[in-house]
């Protein structure tokens, strides 16, 4: 008898042990909470509203990048673009919306040259000649007719009621329209909504932007043809062409969002997915983490450690100089720069003692706008999303009548061979501007997971957005938390200029020397830089996590 019943129990048992010895690599389900970090507050909680009324993280991904088009003028708007990374729980589908702004069909290579053939300083950063045709309208309808639970009315619902009635200027704010104060001055509509007589605003003081909400209703009711035809769009039209600009009616009408499939790699066993071109974001990311596998980085002391990790950046950055533009425009051989065989051929010429050098020399100055979040809800879902305007402010001009305030990422053009855009960065024929061409980017939103673990991340911060990316990784594959990948002291290196830029406490004094007798030319910076935003989630446990960067005043949120 009882034989008979270990027999009949055999392939139960069978089954119990080999679940039992899968499941390290089985998830665990669902995170126990929904998680969001944004760059501020109202944005955060205006996501979790959303979440709370039925809506998934998509819903609350547009929910959140409207209410970050109103609070953070200085970042992300509707008249600028971006990447929204979006992973669906039911089925592991995977995409990047590509909301990346295009330069109008009147846009040429020569476009910001004066007649000996030098860049014109200023022309494609003030003003609305340096203002691409915005994406983000699109992705927003786009993502929440396709992936989104709630209409978009209800889901666009925050951000016009915080535009009309009026957010409070904090310090943040005032730093960025301080650096923007005569962009701000030189265009009326602008300065009378977010300056105050012409000066700064003072701090605590409303910001209330009626039209902004009108033109967000038009969205919220119409869906992307309420911004990109009809009355609204030749209203942007006719502004921006008497002001200078070189938009036609045709440039709106034709604007599409693109689904693309993001770039994939892998590091020490985690699973890198992020933005594709036309961002260098996931390209040179996965560059960086390949070179990086063959060097054991745990075993390295300080500062050779640092040395490896810049020297992996110089190269990758060198690529994305060379290679990278929009990939509707240009061949680019994805597969070959995130091969791990490319990365040991680049990682060959590495000297342990010694610096590389760059060839060429450009100098550069670097903004501190754009926007990113990262949002999971409680079915595993999830979103990275890293929205920009370019420069503080953008263009600085605010079409009048729409409350629209224009991009400058006409700038990220490489406006001439080897000459460096606003982040020092160079670039050649791949990133040359054309009409209807996506500019080149550097914004990186990412998921890195393995079967236990799952983060969402990524930072604001012009160049340097893909390598800060890159600390918080090996943050993360050391096994440290998100308050650890946002907070960690920064470093950068670019290619060109050949420096080592570096945040105020992120090395010690006999490591500066040290990497100096390298060879590493070190640029102390006065400030801190980016404003990362990230999400965990613990698969085993259920367990969920989130950090907003403290060197911005953003919130991290579960419930
Ligand atoms: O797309 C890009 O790479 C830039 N327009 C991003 C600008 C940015 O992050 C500015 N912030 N510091």
């Amino acid at each position: 008898m009882m034989s008979r019943l270990l027999v009949k129990k055999a392939p139960l048992w069978g089954l119990f042990c080999v679940l039992f010895f899968l499941s390290p690599f089985l998830s665990a389900g669902t995170p126990s909470a929904a998680a969001i970090a944004t760059a501020h507050p109202l944005a955060t909680e205006a996501g979790h509203e959303i979440l709370k009324r039925g809506g998934n993280a998509f819903d609350a991904a547009v929910a959140v990048s409207a209410v970050l088009a109103v609070v953070e003028p200085y970042s992300s708007g509707l008249g600028g673009g971006g990447f929204w990374l979006l992973h669906r729980a039911s089925d592991g589908f995977e995409t990047m919306v590509d909301g990346r702004e295009k330069a109008p069909m009147a846009a040429h290579r020569d476009l910001y040259l004066d007649k000996k053939g030098e860049v014109i300083p200023g022309l494609s950063i003030n003003g609305p000649l340096a203002a691409g045709i915005p994406g983000e309208p699109a992705a927003l309808a786009h993502i929440s007719e396709r992936y989104g639970r709630l209409p978009l009315n209800d889901v666009l619902a925050p951000a016009i009621i915080i535009a009309e009635t009026g957010f409070p200027v904090d310090s943040h704010y005032l730093r960025m329209a301080t650096w923007r104060l005569e962009t701000l001055q030189a265009w009326k509509d602008a300065s009378a909504i977010f300056l105050h007589q012409g000066g700064l605003p003072a701090e605590g003081a409303a910001i209330r932007q009626p039209e902004l909400a009108e033109t967000l209703k038009q969205l919220a009711v119409k869906g992307a043809d309420g911004f990109y035809r009809g009355d609204l769009a030749k209203r942007l039209v006719d502004g921006v062409r008497e002001a200078g600009g070189i938009w036609t009616l045709e440039d709106l009408a034709d604007y599409r969002v693109i689904e693309r499939a993001p770039v994939k790699g892998s590091f020490m066993g985690l699973k890198i997915t992020s933005a594709s071109p036309p961002s260098s974001g996931g390209i040179a990311l996965i560059t960086m983490l390949n070179i990086l596998q063959g060097f054991n980085l745990p075993s390295l002391e300080q500062p050779q450690r640092t040395h490896v990790i810049v020297e992996a950046m110089r190269r990758a950055y060198r690529d994305r100089a060379d290679y990278l533009g929009d990939p509707d425009f240009v061949d680019i051989p994805v597969e070959a720069l995130t091969h791990p065989w490319y990365a040991a051929g680049l990682a060959r010429d590495i000297q342990m003692d010694s610096a590389s050098r760059s060839v060429g020399n450009v100098s550069h100055e670097t903004g501190r706008d754009t926007t990113h979040f990262s949002i999971l809800d409680r079915e595993g879902n999830r979103v990275a999303a890293t929205l920009s305007i370019n420069y503080p402010f953008g263009s600085g001009f605010v079409v009048p009548g729409t409350g629209v305030l224009l991009n400058d990422e006409m700038d990220d053009f490489s406006a001439s061979p080897g000459v460096p855009n606003v982040y020092g960065l160079v670039g050649a024929e791949a990133n040359a501007i054309a009409g209807g061409k996506r500019m080149l980017s550097s914004m990186s939103p990412t998921f890195v997971e393995d079967e236990q673990q799952l983060a969402v991340l990524g930072t604001p911060g012009g160049s340097r957005i893909i390598t800060m990316v890159l600390l918080g990784i090996l943050e993360m594959a050391e096994g440290n938390g998100p308050k650890q990948w946002v907070s960690r002291p920064r470093f950068h290196h670019q290619y060109l200029p050949d420096q080592i830029q570096f945040e105020p406490d992120a090395f010690s004094e006999s490591q500066r020397k040290q990497l100096k007798n390298m060879g590493h030319r070190l640029k102390p910076l006065k400030h801190p830089y980016g404003n990362m935003q990230a999400v965990y989630w613990n698969k085993k446990t259920g367990q969920v996590d989130a950090a907003s960067d403290p060197r911005g005043l953003g919130l991290a949120k579960i419930e």
